[in-house]
């Protein structure tokens, strides 16, 4: 059967762009095959991080989480590809990194729940939320990628 064709948000998160991991990270999903349609760094307000983070407001972390994320600049990306939400999930791991396999994002590049160096939607309803939470339609760029190396016709 035909998979579908999917966008999901990344964030490269505060510390990625501190240790300098971001191009490490873009590069697996490259190398994965996932096509990047959008991508810029931004400086997430506290305002967006109590919208993005709603469901999380309450729990004791949160203040942490705040004062993290809006600490330095974050890369915002995103990616598109067959399945892509559960296939970039599946890329970074569980949220605590030290649980996280080694071969994923968070199981290669971090040891912690907070500082765990990426943020993914965790299902194709928060992506389709969280997708225009940071990008505008005229930020997304329509280009074609061969896909004649990455997939067979009926895929
Ligand atoms: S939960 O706790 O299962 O409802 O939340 P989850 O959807 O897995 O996302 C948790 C996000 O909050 C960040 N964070 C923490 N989580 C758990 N414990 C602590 N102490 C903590 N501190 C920060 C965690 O990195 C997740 O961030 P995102 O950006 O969603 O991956």
């Amino acid at each position: 059967m035909m998979a579908t064709t999917e966008r999901t948000l990344v964030l490269l998160k505060p510390d990625a762009v501190q240790r300098g991991l971001c191009g490490e990270i873009v590069s697996r999903f490259e190398n994965k095959g996932l096509k990047i349609v959008g991508m810029k760094m931004i400086q997430i307000t506290s305002a967006l991080s109590k919208e993005h983070y709603a469901h999380l407001v309450s729990k004791p972390f949160y203040p942490d989480l705040e004062r993290f994320i809006t600490s330095a600049p974050v890369v915002a990306m995103v990616l598109e590809g067959k399945e892509a939400v559960e296939v970039v999930r599946t890329m970074c791991g569980p949220t605590n990194a030290t649980k996280a396999p080694a071969g994923t994002i968070r199981g290669d590049l971090s040891n912690s729940t907070s500082r765990n160096v990426i943020h993914a939607s965790d299902s194709k309803e928060t992506a389709a939320k969280e997708v225009p939470r940071f990008f505008k339609d005229s930020e997304l760029m329509k280009y074609d990628l061969s896909k004649e190396w990455l997939y067979a016709g009926d895929e």
